[in-house]
């Protein structure tokens, strides 16, 4: 069976080109609330943070296929 890949540049809270359950392995290393230096003004606070992370997460779930694996940095 041959290998397929696709790069896609896009928000992680919506991933509009993935269907429900299609994927097999998540690998991810999301911004840090407590590094600004790298992302200036990002983030107007921890609250607005957490609820971009949950969004991502949803996603995670929504996109993953049943039983398989998510690796968060
Ligand atoms: C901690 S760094 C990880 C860097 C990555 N491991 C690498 O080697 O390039 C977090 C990355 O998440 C990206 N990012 C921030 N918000 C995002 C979002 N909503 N969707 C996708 N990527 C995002 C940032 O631009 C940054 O490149």
């Amino acid at each position: 069976m041959p290998l397929t890949f696709r790069v896609i540049f896009g928000d992680s809270q919506k991933m509009l080109e993935l269907a429900d359950g299609s994927v097999h392995l998540v690998v991810t290393s999301p911004p840090y609330f407590n590094a600004p230096f790298d992302y200036p003004n990002l983030f107007p606070s921890y609250e607005a943070y957490l609820a971009a992370m949950r969004k991502v997460a949803e996603e995670i779930w929504r996109v993953l296929a049943d039983g398989r694996i998510v690796c968060i940095v």
